[in-house]
């Protein structure tokens, strides 16, 4: 299993981004993961396409995006003509998952569903075949710095039962509250995107912390 790590930008000093993604990428970072809120799907808003646009500048690495917001199919096109690689979809807003995994596929990205805590495994199950990745949020959405909720190991593991079941080899990714404390679980129960923020960002050591956090993470992918 091969493991990717993909620091979250919120956390990040926005004044800097260019400076802390290099950081990043010389620790090890994968791909960028990029948190977009509105503020109505979630309690907080962040930033949109013209920041895409400027990473997709600054950085060779693949721009993971992450749509937590109410309308996600009106902004799949912008987003993925940005320069976003990968584009995350809740399940908890769209009627037509379907059609809009398809969608992205088309415009030339990455297609991910993403569960909120609260959401079954089972909101997935008639896509499973369909998904490029499934990102299974650890925390609830809106906010970096929260704590991991340790359900979510078994979803995890949930998840891949699901995916291997339907002949899907996709990677899981997860998202909150990882850190050198709950890297090593998570690979453990099959994550192999690895979101984190305040682990990567928060100590002004953005090149130090990718790199110890990937260590542990391939530590326990090899275990
Ligand atoms: C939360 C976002 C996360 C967040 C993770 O809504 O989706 O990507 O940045 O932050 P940490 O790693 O600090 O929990
Ligand atoms: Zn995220």
């Amino acid at each position: 299993m091969t493991v990717r790590l993909a620091p979250s930008i919120l956390a990040a000093d926005f004044a800097a981004l260019g400076a802390e993604i290099a950081a990043a990428a010389r620790g090890g970072a994968d791909q960028i993961h990029v948190d977009v809120m509105d503020g109505h799907f979630v309690p907080n808003i962040t930033i949109g396409v013209p920041v895409v646009k400027s990473l997709r500048k600054a950085t060779t690495l693949p721009l993971d995006v992450h749509l937590m917001i109410s309308d996600p199919d009106r902004y799949l096109e912008p987003f993925i003509d940005a320069g976003a690689s990968m584009v995350s979809v809740h399940v908890e807003v769209l009627p037509h998952l379907h059609r809009t995994i398809a969608q992205i596929k088309t415009l030339g990205a990455q297609a991910g569903v993403v569960l909120n805590p609260s959401t079954p495994v089972s909101a997935i199950e008639e896509v499973a075949g369909d998904v490029d990745f499934v990102l299974v949020m650890s925390v609830n959405p809106g906010f970096g710095g929260q704590v991991f909720i340790p359900n979510s190991l078994r979803k995890i593991r949930a998840v891949r039962a699901l995916l291997d079941a339907a002949g899907n080899r996709a990677p899981i990714e997860v998202d909150g509250g990882i850190d050198l404390t709950t890297v090593a679980a998570v690979v453990e129960a099959g994550a192999e995107w690895l979101v984190a923020g305040q682990a990567i960002f928060a100590g002004g050591q953005a090149e130090a912390a990718a790199r110890q956090l990937k260590a542990r993470a391939q530590a326990a992918a090899r275990a």
